[in-house]
């Protein structure tokens, strides 16, 4: 089977749960808490993985316990490591708050090792990626090794998707070398400039993206779903609920995972992001980012 190259970042997770945020210079009580594995690449990596896709993951980790954690859910999700190892750096990690009303976050992420990420690491694996299926990444390492993974897979003819997240501002050559451009609202509008609340307006946005040479936008909406916009072609795909909604963390990475899997298996864009939809369904309806991936067999089951 053809595989999928994702280079980014993993983290540990450290995620606490309280009514609300704490003020400046303020303590309150929270009501949960769960260290687990996260790192937007890595949790995409685990959802595709997790969703029958063959990954390769490209990031740094540090020699800590926190890298024997990434190691770990690599191995039960079925990731191919390519790691270089740094062991005077450390292994980042996020501090997520849930607010218990909504299951919504905020998140501050410090990616350690792997925010030393070069373009020479990416070349390092440039046979790997012009063999793959398709190429992903995200913009949690140096933008500069993102941009070269996509210039890589550009030039093999290699399918290219960035999730660009979290928000930053990209010139219109590096959006170009995006076969698929995946934004969440308030990505989209840093990239564009344009507000993006609705579904018009997402659409108003993906085709500014689209001007910019990006191939096809699929903007995710929370629980509007997401709009995918390809210059041809318009489709409106609805969440796919599989129960209550406990931790929307990682939903985004469970999307893109689904996606990514959906996408090298070539599907048709249709069942492409309803197969997403269902993949990040699945995952908003259990705590974590990483730990929330479904399995093929109950993705399938919800399709
Ligand atoms: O997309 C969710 C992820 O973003 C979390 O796992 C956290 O690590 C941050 O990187
Ligand atoms: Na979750």
């Amino acid at each position: 089977m053809k595989y999928i190259v994702n280079l980014g970042i993993f983290v540990a997770d450290a995620a606490f749960r309280a009514a609300r945020l704490p003020k400046m210079g303020e303590t309150i009580l929270g009501n949960g808490f769960a260290l687990g594995p996260g790192g937007k690449g890595s949790n995409q990596s685990v959802a595709s993985a997790m969703a029958g896709g063959e990954v390769h993951f490209i990031t740094r980790l540090g020699d800590d316990d926190f890298a024997a954690m990434a190691r770990g859910v690599w191995a039960r999700a079925g990731v191919t490591p390519e790691v270089t190892v740094d062991r005077d750096s450390f292994t980042g990690a996020a501090m997520i708050f849930l607010e218990d009303a909504t299951g919504n976050n905020a998140i501050i992420v410090t990616p350690g090792a792997a925010n030393r990420i070069t373009p020479a690491d990416v070349e390092a694996r440039a046979g790997l990626i012009e063999r793959a299926a398709l190429f992903m990444t995200q913009l949690e390492q140096p933008i500069p090794a993102a941009r070269r993974g996509l210039e890589i897979a550009r030039a093999a003819g290699v399918t290219t998707i960035l999730n660009p997240a979290p928000a930053a501002a990209l010139p219109d050559d590096m959006l170009a070398l995006c076969d698929y451009l995946t934004p969440n609202e308030s990505e989209a509008e840093a990239l564009t400039g344009l507000p993006v609340t609705t579904i018009a307006e997402a659409r108003a946005a993906a085709e500014a993206l689209r001007a910019k040479g990006v191939g096809a936008v699929v903007i995710t909406l929370g629980d509007k779903g997401a709009l995918y916009h390809d210059g041809r072609v318009t489709l409106h795909s609805p969440v796919l609920s599989a129960g209550k909604v406990v931790d929307t963390t990682g939903a985004g990475d469970a999307f893109n995972g689904g996606f990514a899997v959906a996408l090298a298996e070539g599907q048709a864009i249709e069942q492409a992001l309803r197969f997403a939809s269902a993949t990040a369904g699945i995952s908003v309806t259990r705590p974590g980012t990483a730990g929330a991936m479904p399995s093929r067999a109950e993705i399938e089951a919800l399709l």
